[in-house]
């Protein structure tokens, strides 16, 4: 009898252990599982509670160490903004405005504008998921977004020192040429990930100084790239032609019917450049004749092997004299009006840092001659008023 009940309870121990050992691998598959998808998912669906709690932080921090954007309601948005209290400024795709992680991480938050067009919740989350695999010493992280009825945001790593017109147009603020020339070059490699070394390849379609952002180091990061896909543009960016891009960066194809390409990019990189290197707009109207359109003034001065006369234009130190002369070349060939002209970024980056040889820039602008050469002819021509956009070739010459 005693033999019976032994047997008995040592059995139903047995069933028991088994029994829960049983359930505990099926639990860990499940887990591994899930574990899985949510990392094959780009973004993370993390809905957080509308206070912002330390399991929340937590949980962010640890998609953040996995390098995915983490979804935040707007309660949250609110809470990190302070109620959007302090604003950075403001674009053709929404306004930024400054705020805080909880752990006390600096954060820049671009609430965008609404528009028209209701961008679907899984078309947003695969761009958001495309931008945010994009990891590039030279790109600025996106850590976040918010997608709500009443809000859609983006929230990305805060950059202390602005973006860069506030050191290229501001005549207290200048930097040296020295710098200039590393900023350039990082600017360069930051859009060379975009177009050949990232998962998904991205147009970026408005590279001008304002989407270009400076750390505490002055180290260039290249803000906004994905934005173009992600949502339409308000009609402050858009030409009356329905032109895409910024006046005076975008290339000709954006503003005619011809195909675009990555190579847009480049041509707004060279416009970029000419900035860089002159320390000044690339149109300013009521200059002496010949220096208001200075992508124009510099393609005569290296036509009529003057270059000296740019550098000492711009004040550029001996010692600087071979980057500035490169910078010139590069941006001459970058801003050439047929896209198959243009180098690759790869190529402009070579070329920058002395590894290719720059072979003599064909003229960019040939069909200015239409206009006698003289930009301000042209740029009456098309009407422009302002001095702070560069002229484009908008197609007039069709
Ligand atoms: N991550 C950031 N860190 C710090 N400041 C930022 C950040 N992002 C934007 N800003 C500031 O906010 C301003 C407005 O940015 P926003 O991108 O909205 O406009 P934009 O760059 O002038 O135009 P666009 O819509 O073409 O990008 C920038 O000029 C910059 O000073
Ligand atoms: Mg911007």
């Amino acid at each position: 009898m005693s033999a019976t009940i032994v047997l008995v309870v040592v059995g139903a121990t047995v069933i028991t252990v088994l029994a829960i050992a049983f359930i505990r691998c099926r639990l860990k598959k499940r887990m591994q599982a899930r574990n899985t998808s949510t990392q094959e998912t780009s973004v993370s669906a993390v809905n957080v509670d509308s206070k912002v709690d330390m399991v929340t932080v937590e949980r962010f921090l640890e998609d953040i160490v996995k390098e995915k954007p983490v979804r935040f309601t707007t309660q949250n948005i609110i809470d990190f903004t302070q109620n959007f209290v302090k604003k950075l400024g403001s674009g053709g795709f929404g306004t930024v405005y400054k705020g805080q992680f909880p752990n006390g991480v600096q954060i820049a938050v671009k609430a965008l504008h609404k528009t028209q067009d209701k961008r679907a919740e899984e078309q947003f989350m695969a761009e958001i998921g495309t931008i945010g695999r994009t990891h590039h010493i030279n790109l600025v992280r996106l850590y976040g977004f918010c997608f709500d009825d009443t809000l859609k945001a983006l929230v990305y790593e805060y950059m202390e020192k602005g973006s860069l017109d506030g050191y290229l147009f501001n005549e207290n603020q200048k930097l040296k040429c020295g710098k200039l020339y590393e900023i350039a070059i990082g600017i360069a490699k930051g859009i060379r990930y975009l177009h050949d070394e990232c998962q998904k390849k991205i147009v970026h379609y408005d590279i001008k100084p304002g989407n270009i952002l400076l750390d505490a180091n002055f180290s260039p990061k290249v803000a906004d790239f994905g934005l173009a896909m992600l949502c339409d543009r308000d009609n402050s960016h858009v030409s009356v032609t329905g032109g895409r891009g910024t006046p005076g960066y975008a290339a000709p194809e954006l503003w005619i019917p011809y195909p675009v390409t990555h190579k847009c990019d480049v041509y707004s990189y060279g416009m970029l450049l000419f900035e860089i290197l002159g320390r000044r707009r690339n149109l300013i109207l009521g200059l002496a004749e010949s220096r208001e359109w200075f992508p124009r003034w510099i393609w005569d001065k290296f036509e009529e092997g003057e270059l000296d006369s740019v550098m000492s234009n711009c004040g550029i130190e001996y010692t600087d004299r071979d980057k500035a002369e490169r910078m010139c070349k590069v941006a001459l060939w970058c801003v050439q009006y047929q896209p198959d002209a243009r180098p690759s970024m790869n190529s402009a980056i070579r070329m920058l840092e002395g590894e290719e040889e720059i072979i003599a820039p064909m003229n960019p602008f040939p069909y200015m001659i239409f206009f006698g050469g003289s930009s301000s002819q042209w740029s009456k021509t098309r009407g422009d008023s302002t001095n702070t956009a560069t002229a484009t070739n908008d197609g007039e010459e069709k």
